[in-house]
């Protein structure tokens, strides 16, 4: 996969080469992007050379054994380390990925560590998901419904409805997809990026939502929508599997049936 473009701002210096403090055989140079508000400052990179003997396995544990014994400052999110909640995306190795599932195994050489692309940066590995939420929340991710349930307790649906929502509901949000759509790059103002639309489809498509009509008028635009060039940067790199494009092509359909 080709390499994304690097965060924005970005004029990258070396920085800091932090050595082994062992004599183990088994190590790995890991480098990361470091960036903070409180100095007027270039990015730059720090290498840090891990043993991994005593590491765990992932991204993650590396990172994490960074931020216990050798430099307290290093910035990141994450909270479930497994993939659950979204929190440790970043670009590692050129792609986007959740850090907890992203094995040390599967990287040839020298383990580069960026922020997400294209977002401003907060500080190191943290990106500023604040205009991605407020696109979420435009999307309005929850289930609308003016009919009472049936029991007064639960809306029930059929093991076919229940189907449809597969692929959908084990989204993330990590937005490792929106972040390496080159649309979103250019357009993210406006165009609302896969994860986003691939929300907004879950909730299209799920029969106990009474408001797919108004959910469909709301992306009837040439930018919220349509900015879509089925470049599937977003399916190639979503770290759970999912295909966020083919959701995007399920909305355009369902926009052209409805006309
Ligand atoms: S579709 Fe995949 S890459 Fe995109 S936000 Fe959801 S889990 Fe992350
Ligand atoms: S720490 Fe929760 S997804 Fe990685």
């Amino acid at each position: 996969m080709a390499d994304f473009a690097l965060p924005k701002n970005s004029k990258i210096v070396k920085g800091i080469d932090y050595p082994l403090e062992s004599d183990s055989k088994n190590t790995r140079k890991v480098n990361v992007y470091r960036w903070s508000p409180d100095d007027d400052e270039n990015p730059r990179i720090d290498s840090y050379t891990l043993d991994l003997d005593n590491c765990g396995p992932m991204v993650l544990d590396a990172l994490i054994k960074i931020k216990d014994e050798v430099d307290s400052s290093l910035t990141f999110r994450r909270s479930c380390r497994e993939g659950i909640c979204g929190s440790c995306s970043m670009n590692v190795d050129g792609t986007n990925t959740l850090a907890c599932l992203k094995s040390m195994d599967d990287i040839k050489g020298d383990i580069n560590i960026y922020p997400l692309p294209h977002m401003d940066v907060i500080k190191d590995l943290v990106p500023d998901l604040s205009k991605a939420y407020a696109q979420l929340t435009s999307i309005k991710p929850w289930l609308q419904s003016d009919t009472p349930a049936s029991d007064g307790k639960e809306r029930r649906q059929s093991p076919e409805e229940r189907e449809k929502i597969d692929g959908l509901w084990e989204c993330v949000l990590c937005f490792s997809c929106t972040t390496a759509c080159p649309s979103y790059w250019w357009n993210g103002d406006k165009y609302l990026g896969p994860a986003v639309l691939l929300q907004a489809y879950r909730w299209i498509v799920d029969s106990r939502d009474e408001n797919t009509g108004e959910r469909l008028d709301a992306l009837e635009d040439p930018f919220k929508l349509y900015r879509c060039h089925t470049i599937m940067n977003c399916t190639q790199t979503c770290p759970k599997g999912l295909n966020p494009a083919k959701a995007i092509g399920e909305i355009k359909k369902l926009q052209l049936e409805r006309q």
